[in-house]
């Protein structure tokens, strides 16, 4: 079980953000999420990607790491961020709708972009 707040900055690196999620309760510490932003160039907007390992989902951590990612493309000035998301992928797409993001099915590349304008 994750006992308290784990997140730590992994990397900077220039257009991108990176989180890992490490748990505190383990020996040694285990990486068992990854959140990323990475920027698009010339424009004020970011394409996100989480991931939560196997053992570690369904627990929330999903939620606040995608949330948390929003609340650093505020703070980077973004204007949008947003992510393509298989439309299979029902736990993606529920987080994404619940963080407050629209979800619409993008046709040519048959799959769903998940936006959400920040300011
Ligand atoms: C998608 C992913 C990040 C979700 O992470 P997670 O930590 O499990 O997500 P959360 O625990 O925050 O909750 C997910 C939501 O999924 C749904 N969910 C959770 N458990 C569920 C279950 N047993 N049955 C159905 N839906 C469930 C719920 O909507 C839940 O929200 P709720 O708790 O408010 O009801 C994770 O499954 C993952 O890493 N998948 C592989 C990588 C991926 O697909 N990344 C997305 C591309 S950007």
């Amino acid at each position: 079980m994750i006992s308290r707040d784990f997140l730590s900055v992994a990397n900077n690196l220039g257009d991108s953000v990176a989180f890992n999620l490490e748990s505190d309760t383990m020996k040694e510490p285990e990486i068992i999420g990854v959140g990323r932003l990475v920027k698009r160039h010339g424009v004020p907007e970011a394409e996100f990607a989480i991931e939560i390992s196997d053992r570690f989902q369904r627990q929330g951590l999903g939620t606040r790491l995608l949330q948390l990612l929003v609340d650093i493309g505020r703070q980077e000035g973004l204007q949008r961020i947003f992510g393509l998301i298989l439309p299979e992928n029902f736990n993606m797409l529920q987080i994404a709708k619940k963080v407050g993001f629209t979800l619409t099915f993008d046709r040519p590349e048959t799959v769903m972009r998940a936006e959400l304008k920040l300011w």
